[in-house]
């Protein structure tokens, strides 16, 4: 039985990469497994990482005390993790920058020197973004320094951004979309 966490970072509940992630959600668990959907805009008390380093000595997880703290520990349980998010201004959302910035908690210690750096090692990463620029090909250097990023923590890691555009092509872009990333979903 698959574990999926998802993670959004779209404000919107029912917006185009939260549609997507689902989906993903869906193909990963196969109808068999759980999922746990959150939207980090829902969550109350956020802080970004203090760079306090403790999660580098004296604990093994994130010291701070707030609602980013039981999402990392519920991601750490699960099998496969699927942080979606759509591009605003060039990057992944404040709210899931917030929370990725977070995992830097899972960590070892020696993660600078050590070749098998993360806590984490051997679970799997699926990234799912969207965005309105009609040129696909725009922020793949964003795209691919998260995936190298959680690749790097030992997750075995793709991604897809969709193309999302504006106006009456909007929804049978979301449709097609959804049966690709169910495929990858399933590939993973
Ligand atoms: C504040 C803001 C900034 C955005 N910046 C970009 C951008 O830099 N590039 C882009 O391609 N789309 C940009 N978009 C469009 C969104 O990425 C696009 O509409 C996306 O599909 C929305 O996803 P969602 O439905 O999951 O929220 C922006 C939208 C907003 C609201």
């Amino acid at each position: 039985m698959t574990n999926v966490v998802t993670v959004l970072g779209s404000p919107r509940a029912k917006s185009d990469s939260s549609r997507l992630a689902d989906a993903a959600a869906a193909a990963l668990t196969g109808g068999a497994g759980a999922s746990a959907r959150h939207l980090i805009n829902d969550l109350k008390h956020v802080r970004g990482c203090q760079a306090c380093q403790s999660c580098k000595g004296k604990t093994e997880a994130c010291v701070l005390k707030d609602d980013i703290a039981p999402l990392l520990s519920t991601c750490a349980a699960a099998d496969v993790i699927v942080l979606a998010s759509p591009v605003y201004i060039g990057e992944i959302t404040a709210q899931l920058k917030l929370f990725i910035d977070r995992t830097y908690s899972w960590f070892l210690p020696d993660f600078h020197t050590n070749p098998e750096p993360g806590r984490l090692k051997g679970k799997k990463a699926l990234l799912v973004f969207t965005q309105g620029n009609p040129d696909a090909s725009t922020y793949t250097r964003v795209f691919e320094a998260y995936k190298a990023y959680f690749t790097r923590q030992g997750f075995k890691t793709e991604y897809r951004c969709v193309v999302v555009p504006f106006g009456p092509d909007h929804d049978q872009a979301v449709d097609a979309a959804e049966a690709e990333i169910r495929k990858l979903a399933a590939s993973l």
